[in-house]
């Protein structure tokens, strides 16, 4: 087990608004491990969640940042990947990067996506619909990594998530998860306590100033046959 580490959370460095654009109202721009990311964002979209870059996900660019993660020649998927700024830094680093969301999000990523990555990177990107617990058997299950960006917090999609991550991972894949704990403590420490039933599950860093937890979860032996859900 390794020492939880401190960090400070990554800001935009600008922003700038769109007008007459379908899909964004603004675009921010960010700097990380060397890259510079322009991401479309749409705060009053009627998308849902998953169109504006949420604390966490900010947490993870800078946790890669921070610790030097590469993915060079290594397999990477994201659960729920909004606008796709996690998975757009994990192909820039190296990744072959699978990004999943609902169907209706999946043309906003697409389109950062297209802002990002040089089109001689593109082959490394896949943009594909995944709804927990309904879509993971069409993907395989050798990942080198799963990502993950404050995708806790209903409690009826936590045992859709630990179906899919059982299904996607194999005993070498590491999973980062990162969640804003103050949108919901208990819930959250909840959630992640059902998952290090099946998963080592180590937090392995932290934001103090915006409660962001970077965890790192590992294969692990069951100790039931079917999943607990702790209340
Ligand atoms: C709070 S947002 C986080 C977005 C992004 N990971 C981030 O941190 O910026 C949650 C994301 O999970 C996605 N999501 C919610 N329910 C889902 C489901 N059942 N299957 C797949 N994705 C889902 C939403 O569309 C949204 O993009």
């Amino acid at each position: 087990m390794s020492e939880m580490k401190i960090m400070k959370l990554m800001g935009k460095t600008s922003y700038h608004c769109i007008h007459g654009d379908v899909d964004f109202t603004k675009k921010e721009f960010y700097e990380t491990c060397g890259f510079k990311l322009e991401i479309g964002v749409n705060p009053v979209s009627e998308l849902g969640f998953g169109t504006i870059v949420w604390e966490a996900a900010l947490g993870l660019c800078q946790y890669f940042e921070k610790e030097g993660i590469r993915f060079s020649n290594k397999k990477v998927i994201e659960l729920g990947a909004g606008t796709g700024i996690v998975s757009i830094l994990a192909a820039l680093l190296g990744g072959d990067v699978t990004i999943t969301d609902k169907p209706k999000l999946l043309n906003q990523i697409e389109r950062n996506v297209s802002f990002n990555i040089p089109s001689s990177f593109k082959l490394q990107v896949k943009v594909r619909a995944l709804r927990w617990g309904r879509d993971h058997p069409l993907f395989p299950s050798d990942y080198d990594y799963i990502l993950g960006s404050d995708i806790l917090y209903f409690p009826q999609n936590i045992p859709l998530i630990l179906e899919t991550l059982l299904h996607l991972s194999n005993e070498k894949t590491i999973v980062y998860f990162a969640s804003t704990m103050f949108y919901s403590p208990k819930l959250i420490s909840q959630a992640y306590l059902t998952l290090s039933q099946y998963f080592e599950t180590e937090l392995v860093c932290r934001c103090e100033v915006k409660d962001v937890n970077i965890y790192r979860m590992t294969d692990k032996t069951p100790t039931t046959t079917s999943p607990q859900f702790i209340e």
